[in-house]
């Protein structure tokens, strides 16, 4: 392949514009041609993308968010989008493609290779809820973000002797909520993947009471959601003053940390290995903490496993 190009998709995550910067320099080292799509796949459908050189990824390795901007594109979706995409793809001969988003735009990986496009998918989301992978960019990131957040809600949570419940997001996952809770010494975590009983909680906020206990954090995923209400029954359950906060998009910015830099440096730089060897319709994803890739139908039809050891550590050490 002499011609590629680059775009993020869905959610951004930090640690996407190093993944960019590994993509637009492994291309230019390997003569190919490299174009930065903006706006997820909505830059295929409306013409929107420039031709990258080595100093248009400079100073993005440390940068949160995408300079290629990210979008959902419901019209991609459909088989006209598709079809304005390929035009585009042709008029500046974009042989293949990589793709820096979640599993939504790994559909959309793979209908493009589908209609001659090979695509490489890279995992870029703040949810870790890749089946296929171990890891994704900007998890790191984000989980490190939300236990500053949640540091500092201890410590107001201390001084009134209240309980925090607070939010973190996911989507459907609570792989972010699980990491999160056991980090910042959470009596209880509530995720999707593990049905809670409200009871339970209470007897235990109770018994830690008991042991001298003063101040409690509820961690919750937002796939399981209702902290005010939850809050507010808590409250009137136990008497303990309770205060709900939902960390929201602030989990989605910031400085990549290292892990997230150092990982989408190396998955963009196998990414560009696989389409200049004329390798598509794939997924460059981490197992065992080693990189690897799949085929993108196969990675979509992979369950998750919920770390179900580590929740179980956690209930059991948050006494
Ligand atoms: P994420 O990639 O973070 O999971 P989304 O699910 O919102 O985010 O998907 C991002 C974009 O990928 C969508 O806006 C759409 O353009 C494209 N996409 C998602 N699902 C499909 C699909 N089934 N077919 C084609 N494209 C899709
Ligand atoms: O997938 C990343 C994510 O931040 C999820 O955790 C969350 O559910 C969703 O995106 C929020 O999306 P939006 O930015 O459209 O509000």
């Amino acid at each position: 392949m002499k011609t590629i190009g680059v775009l993020t998709s869905g959610g951004d995550a930090p640690g996407m514009n190093a993944a960019v910067r590994a993509v637009v320099r492994a291309a230019l080292a390997k003569n190919m041609k490299v174009y930065g799509i903006r706006r997820g796949y909505n830059g295929l459908i409306y013409d929107d993308l420039c031709e990258m050189d080595l100093r248009s990824v400079s100073d993005i390795i440390h940068r949160g968010g995408t300079v290629l901007y990210t979008a959902r594109s419901p019209e991609f979706k459909t088989e006209e989008g598709m079809q304005k995409a390929l035009q585009t793809c042709q008029k500046y001969g974009i042989e293949g493609c990589v793709v820096i988003g979640g599993d939504g735009s790994y559909r959309g990986a793979r209908d493009l290779s589908l209609r001659g496009v090979p695509c490489i998918g890279l995992p870029g989301t703040i949810d870790n809820d890749i089946a296929c992978t171990e890891y994704t960019i900007g998890f790191d990131t984000a989980m490190n973000t939300a236990m500053e957040m949640i540091d500092r809600l201890r410590d107001t949570s201390q001084s009134h002797e209240r309980c925090s419940v607070v939010e973190v997001m996911g989507r459907g996952a609570g792989h972010l909520a699980l990491e999160t809770g056991i980090a910042v010494g959470a009596t209880a975590i509530l995720v999707p993947e593990v049905s809670y009983d409200l009871d339970s909680i209470i007897a235990k906020m109770r018994k830690t009471q008991k042991s001298g206990k003063k101040h409690f954090i509820i961690v919750v995923a937002e796939g399981v959601g209702h902290v005010e209400e939850l809050a507010k029954k808590i409250e009137e359950i136990t008497g303990i003053e309770s205060r709900a906060t939902i960390l929201g998009h602030v989990q989605r910015g910031g400085n990549p940390s290292l892990r997230d830099r150092v990982v989408a440096s190396e998955m963009g730089y196998d990414a560009v290995e696989l389409l200049e060897k004329g390798i598509g319709n794939r997924v460059v994803a981490m197992r065992d903490s080693k990189i690897v890739d799949f085929d993108i139908y196969e990675a979509l039809q992979m369950t998750k496993p919920f770390n179900i050891n580590l929740y179980n550590i956690a209930n059991e050490i948050s006494i």
